[in-house]
């Protein structure tokens, strides 16, 4: 059983990929990918901490493979979970939605009563509104590899210096 769990949506692949990057990350046996589609509610409470990653689709929505998941999701109790979040978008092409799948999924979890960690500069970026831009900062990690592939990997190794210690501490304790 690793001790965080990183579920993640994807439509074209994107999350997928950025899911990959981070395993890299950690050491073998830490961290474990759950697509969404076929994740189950032990496989959520398996994992002593977690990291969702989800794209934003149709008009500043959730995927629909993570709407179905959503009844799983809210049969778990997540009190006291700590739980970090990253999301995909498109900032030129939909900045008036920009990755409000992200600020959506911060919500449910945030109403479960889960410690969400790893917010994230809105510097940078070019967006007019985004439910994941809340008191002056992202509620998690964003990437737009549609605009800004290439600060990706920098964008995600000083996030990762941020959460990781305490996703590893937390799953310690
Ligand atoms: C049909 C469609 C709708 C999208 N809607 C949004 C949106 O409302 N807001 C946003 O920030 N990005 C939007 N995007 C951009 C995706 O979130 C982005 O391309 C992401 O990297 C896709 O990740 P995936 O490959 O894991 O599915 C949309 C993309 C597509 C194809």
């Amino acid at each position: 059983m690793a001790k965080i769990g990183l579920f993640y949506a994807t439509d074209t692949g994107n999350t997928r990929k950025v899911a990959k990057m981070i395993k890299k990350q950690f050491g073998e046996g830490d961290i474990e990918l759950f697509n969404v589609k076929g994740a189950t509610a032990e496989n959520l409470t398996s994992c002593e901490t977690l990291i969702f990653g989800t794209p934003t689709l149709g008009d500043g929505e959730l995927p629909d493979t993570l709407t179905e998941f959503l009844p799983t999701l809210e049969s778990v109790d997540l009190s006291g979970k700590t739980i970090a979040l990253y999301g995909l978008g498109d900032q030129v092409g939909y900045p008036d939605e920009f990755v409000d799948a992200l600020g959506i999924l911060y919500k449910k979890l945030k109403k479960m009563g889960a410690t969400l960690i790893g917010s994230w500069s809105g510097e940078g970026y070019e967006f007019n509104k985004s439910k994941a831009f809340r008191d002056g900062e992202f509620v998690g990690l964003v990437l737009d590899l549609d605009n800004q592939a290439d600060l990706t990997e920098e964008r995600l190794g000083s996030w990762l210096e941020q959460v990781k210690p305490v996703l590893l501490g937390a799953a310690v304790a």
